[in-house]
């Protein structure tokens, strides 16, 4: 069907293919990977439910499924993080997409059901944060019978909306998707964490590959990636000098060292909240003084990127300084307590940036209405870092695809050897030359010179 897509405006295509054609020559593991399978076509009869940010990086991942033989439907995972042009340019290389920059959380939900409707059904997802599997799984508990509860979110409310859309549509379709899907591989750390909570339950009923725990994911994509993507976006959002000034970035896991990174290497003086006492020491160590919120609430910029909730709360931003900045770098929007500003006076300045009176007159900068800011405000993290995730995500496509009878519906990690080949991948674009252990320096060490090289159990 030609026009089997939402996109915002379709003639954006051309900016968007020169925009790819550059990420193409930063995304070599992606790039090697329709080089080593263009032809066999390992994914070839996969359907694919991608719902991930829809980004310039996300289409060059894309036209890798596709390349290997996959048929696509896509959405974006957040409402505000599509880049229109991105999208325009894969809706016209004819692979069905919905996603829009802006869109309500009505339309999410819409567009993700779109991304469902292959004529022969989807038989794969991949998700960044859950949402696809949960609407599988949430419509098939609806149709069992059982109460979706009432809503206690604008977010649930829009999903439930949805599940009772498709419910009168296609009765039995969520039951039927559910029976299909062969399997998910999930990107982000708050999505891994709905899975293994699902399995724990008992409710997960397909295998899941969790890529985000590739050591090539989570310490590449969260640590570097957020080290560049957070302060591009909050400088697109507010031109503010960051050099002098006092930023608190709370949580300092993967993202959080990113962040804290990124706000340092800007000029920022870094606090860090944190409660896990292993990385409030990490914290100490890397220099940044450690600190409650409650008593660092006259710093000048804040920051969350716990995957947790209710961590900036409105208690806090009362005691907040005129003018400032606030923003969350987490997947989902309930770090900072948004709804609790309803009711205040919010002036837009531009898209994606509001500033919001407080009783006594002082004024917040909220960016993206607290959903992740860097790509919210900014295009996310860099094409190359994308890579290394995305050359994960295609190897647990096709391990899904592929070996799904090897798998138990459980979570699973990809192979140790497969992050090496991962990160192998990306050694010559930065020019790094990798040494060769000698047979008898890797007997010395205990490991084969071929890898991998490490123990499960190291932590790098
Ligand atoms: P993580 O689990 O490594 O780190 C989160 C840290 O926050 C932990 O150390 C935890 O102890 C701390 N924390 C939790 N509650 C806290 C509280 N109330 N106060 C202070 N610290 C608290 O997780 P990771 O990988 O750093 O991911 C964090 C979030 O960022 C997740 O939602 C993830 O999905 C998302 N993410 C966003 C990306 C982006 O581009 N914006 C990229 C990758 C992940």
């Amino acid at each position: 069907m030609a026009t089997d897509y939402t996109v915002k405006d379709i003639s954006l295509a051309d900016f968007g293919r020169k925009e790819l054609d550059i990420a193409e020559t930063e995304m070599p593991g992606l790039m090697a990977l329709r080089e080593e399978f263009g032809e066999s076509k390992p994914l070839t009869g996969a359907r694919i439910v991608g719902s991930l940010h829809m980004t310039i990086q996300t289409a060059c991942l894309i036209e890798t499924l596709v390349a290997l033989g996959a048929d696509v439907r896509w959405a974006s995972c957040n409402i505000f993080s599509t880049q229109d042009h991105a999208a325009a340019a894969i809706a016209a290389a004819g692979v069905p997409v919905f996603a829009i920059k802006g869109q309500s959380l009505e339309e999410h939900w819409d567009y993700l059901d779109k991304s469902f409707m292959f004529p022969e059904g989807a038989n794969l997802i991949l998700d960044d944060g859950g949402d696809a599997t949960l609407y599988v799984l949430l419509g098939a508990k609806a149709e069992a019978g059982e109460d979706l509860g009432v809503p206690t979110s604008e977010e649930e409310e829009a999903i439930h909306a949805q599940i009772k859309k498709r419910m009168a549509a296609s009765p039995g379709w969520f039951t039927k998707t559910r029976a299909d899907i062969m399997g998910v591989s999930e990107e982000t750390t708050t999505g891994v964490h709905r899975l293994y909570d699902l399995h724990k339950k008992g409710e997960l009923p397909f295998p899941a590959i969790n890529v985000n725990d590739s050591v090539t994911k989570s310490k590449f994509d969260n640590k570097y990636g957020c080290k560049e993507s957070l302060v591009d976006g909050i400088r697109r959002a507010t031109d503010t000098m960051m050099a002098g000034k006092v930023a608190v970035v709370c949580g300092y896991g993967d993202v959080g060292k990113g962040s804290a990174a990124s706000l340092s290497g800007a000029g920022a003086r870094v606090k860090v909240t944190e409660a896990d006492p292993i990385c409030a020491l990490q914290a100490a160590m890397d220099g940044y003084e450690v600190v409650l919120l409650e008593e660092s609430l006259d710093a000048d910029l804040f920051i969350t990127t716990t995957g947790n909730k209710d961590v900036i709360r409105i208690e806090h931003m009362r005691e907040m300084k005129d003018m400032a900045i606030v923003g969350n770098i987490g997947h989902f929007d309930n770090e900072i307590q948004v709804a609790s500003l309803k009711n205040h006076k919010w002036t837009n300045i531009k898209e994606q940036v509001d500033m919001i009176e407080m009783p006594s007159g002082n004024r917040l900068i909220l960016l993206s209405e607290g959903r992740l800011l860097n790509l919210g405000n900014a295009t996310g993290h860099p094409s190359f870092v994308m890579s290394a995730s995305f050359t994960n995500q295609v190897l647990a496509q096709i391990e899904l695809f592929t070996k799904g009878d090897d798998y138990q519906n459980e979570v699973y990690i990809l192979p140790k050897h497969l992050d090496e080949k991962v990160a192998a991948l990306h050694l010559a674009k930065v020019g790094a030359k990798l040494s060769k252990l000698s047979p008898e320096q890797a007997a010395y060490i205990g490991v084969s010179p071929e890898g991998p090289f490490k123990p499960e159990h190291y932590r790098y």
